[in-house]
């Protein structure tokens, strides 16, 4: 896999032939072979000509109206010219495609893809032709029962090639993959590694930080592989100061530049440190779709819409549900000093019983913490949500998930979403076997919505299983229709905002009782589309617990909610 970052990149961005397929015939009628008649008696039932185009990168439903609830393919066709060196190797990397992509260059499958969030790419070298060239990618973005997410989730499903589709070059040896991070609990040590993927395995490597006037030389060894620790005095990373630095790898063949903040992120007697200092997370949960476009979010415009948001209400950590958002969202928010909580999308109902969901759930994690890593912005990798029952399958596969990612990655927090808790007589009763593998016990609960409080919100008990580990409320609140008033006699109705800003203040008195809470999160930023939410007088397919509408109003809740994280 080649690091795209810093690297010249040719996009294939932009329109791209479509046909949209129903009824799934393009596989048996070979599709991707592209046939053209050659005279008048060949018979060749397909043809991207005289079809429709569509935007790449974006979603395909919110681009036709044929296909605004489409679940299903659509074959995309793009024609480019290139220009092959010699010298050189050559790869075509796609940010995402949702839900199946296979691809296909000059009538030759390269490859396929499985999962909607996170970056994938061919090497095409000696495929890619010196002028004229037909790349056909097959999408589908039906719900597959063993996929992540399963058949049943709370939001869009937007399909398509949602995000950007980049040739990238390299020479022939090239730097494969970094890691440079502080070291888990360190303020002043970097460790990390530096790979090569090429014949030329072994090379003197050198790390520069220019400001810093450090100039950190080692070499790979014969796998291409070079173990990197050094130290220095940084300024660090924080929401109040998001400091990176430039950061030049470099190779005898190759060289990738990199913006790179450091800090520490752990847990110690109950507390979330940052930089060794307790933190309390002010945060939100977003969904990767721009609210006024009724679409995919995608763009560095649509990240800044929602995280400018973010920031507005007073947060210091966005929650990015319940799948990797872009990349520029991430790179976005770690300048403008967000903490970032990453997802896997193993949500809800996921088929733990298939055999082949733990080998899904690790690729996708492989590929969120690939991409992310640098990024010291996030904090949190979250590997699910919500999934209930507690079968062995479940608990057997996430707690192996969880042993993955510590492998993967030990520098940051890990944690799992349970809503499973108990609560009667006014007390909660936090337990779940995964909590034990976790660092934070997650919750999500909607008390005052879902269902009603036993008590004084200020009087709620609380049984926690871990009292050692920090308590992070993931998700609470309730739905309102933007301007949808009280009822008669000033009593908050269903649906109606002061309803919801109730919510938000008896969740704030009991938020208060929660020993170890180390930071709350409301479910969330922007009413978003979801077409399970069938009350056709408030949700009309939306899911209404916006603190904003989808048109960016304030919604009573948010004032209570930005008050709160004033005074936090
Ligand atoms: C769940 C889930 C969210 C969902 C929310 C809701 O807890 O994690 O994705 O949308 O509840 O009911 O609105």
């Amino acid at each position: 896999m080649v690091n795209i970052q810093s690297r010249n990149l040719t996009s294939l961005n932009g329109k791209w032939r479509v046909i949209l397929d129903p009824t799934g015939n393009g596989d048996s009628k070979q599709v991707w072979q592209e046939k053209q008649p050659q005279n008048k008696t060949d018979f060749v039932e397909y043809s991207f000509e005289g079809g429709p185009e569509l935007q790449v990168p974006g979603d395909f439903n919110s681009q036709m109206c044929e296909l605004t609830w489409f679940e299903g393919t659509v074959w995309y066709k793009k024609a480019f010219d290139y220009k092959v060196q010699e010298a050189k190797r050559v790869f075509l990397y796609f940010g995402a495609v949702n839900y199946l992509a296979d691809v296909y260059l000059n009538g030759e499958k390269i490859g396929s893809h499985e999962g909607g969030f996170t970056p994938f790419q061919f090497e095409i070298t000696g495929k890619v032709k010196d002028g004229g060239n037909s790349l056909i990618v097959k999408v589908d973005n039906r719900r597959v029962k063993n996929g992540l997410p399963g058949l049943g989730y709370d939001w869009m499903n937007y399909g398509g090639i949602t995000r950007d589709v980049d040739i990238v070059e390299t020479n022939k040896t090239y730097i494969e993959d970094y890691l440079i991070q502080l070291k888990k609990g360190s303020l002043d040590t970097v460790l990390g590694s530096v790979r090569l993927n090429g014949t030329q395995a072994g090379q003197n490597i050198e790390i520069q930080i220019p400001e810093l006037g450090i100039s950190y030389k080692t070499g790979t060894n014969d796998n291409g592989l070079a173990s990197i620790g050094f130290s220095s005095t940084f300024d660090l990373w924080s929401p109040e100061s998001p400091k990176l630095y430039k950061v030049i790898i470099k190779s005898e063949t190759d060289s990738v530049t990199d913006n790179i903040g450091f800090r520490s992120i752990e847990v110690q007697e109950n507390k979330v440190l940052l930089n060794k200092k307790p933190i309390f997370l002010k945060a939100v949960n977003i969904h990767e779709e721009n609210p006024y476009k009724r679409a995919r979010a995608y763009s560095l415009d649509d990240d800044k819409l929602l995280l400018n948001s973010a920031k507005e209400l007073g947060c210091n950590l966005v929650r990015l549900a319940h799948y990797p958002h872009n990349e520029n969202m991430v790179k976005e928010a770690e300048k403008m000093g967000l903490m970032v909580w990453s997802e896997i999308p193993v949500y809800q109902h996921i088929e733990f019983a298939d055999s082949v969901v733990p080998r899904k759930m690790e690729n996708m994690l492989q590929e969120m913490i690939r991409r992310d890593k640098n990024r010291c912005g996030v904090v949190i990798w979250n590997l699910s949500n919500e999934t209930y029952p507690s079968t062995p399958n479940r608990t057997d596969a996430l707690v192996a998930l969880t042993q993955t990612c510590r492998e993967l990655d030990s520098t940051r927090l890990i944690s799992h979403v349970i809503n499973t808790q108990g609560y009667q007589n006014n007390t909660v009763d936090v337990w779940n076997p995964l909590y034990k593998y976790s660092d934070l016990v997650a919750i999500n609960e909607y008390i005052g919505w879902y269902l009603p409080w036993q008590g004084k919100p200020s009087e709620t008990k609380w049984k926690l299983v871990y009292p050692d580990k920090p308590v992070f409320v993931s998700e609470f609140g309730g739905e309102a229709k933007y301007g949808s008033n009280d009822g008669p006699n000033d009593v908050a109705a269903y649906w109606a905002e002061g309803y919801q800003e109730n919510i938000y203040k008896d969740q704030i008195e009991m938020f208060n009782t929660i020993p170890n809470l180390c930071g709350v999160c409301p479910w969330l930023l922007f009413d978003y589309r979801s077409l399970g939410r069938m009350n056709q007088m408030y949700q009309n397919g939306y899911n209404r617990k916006g603190l904003l509408s989808e048109n960016g109003e304030k919604k009573k809740a948010w004032y209570i909610m930005n008050e709160y994280y004033k005074k936090k």
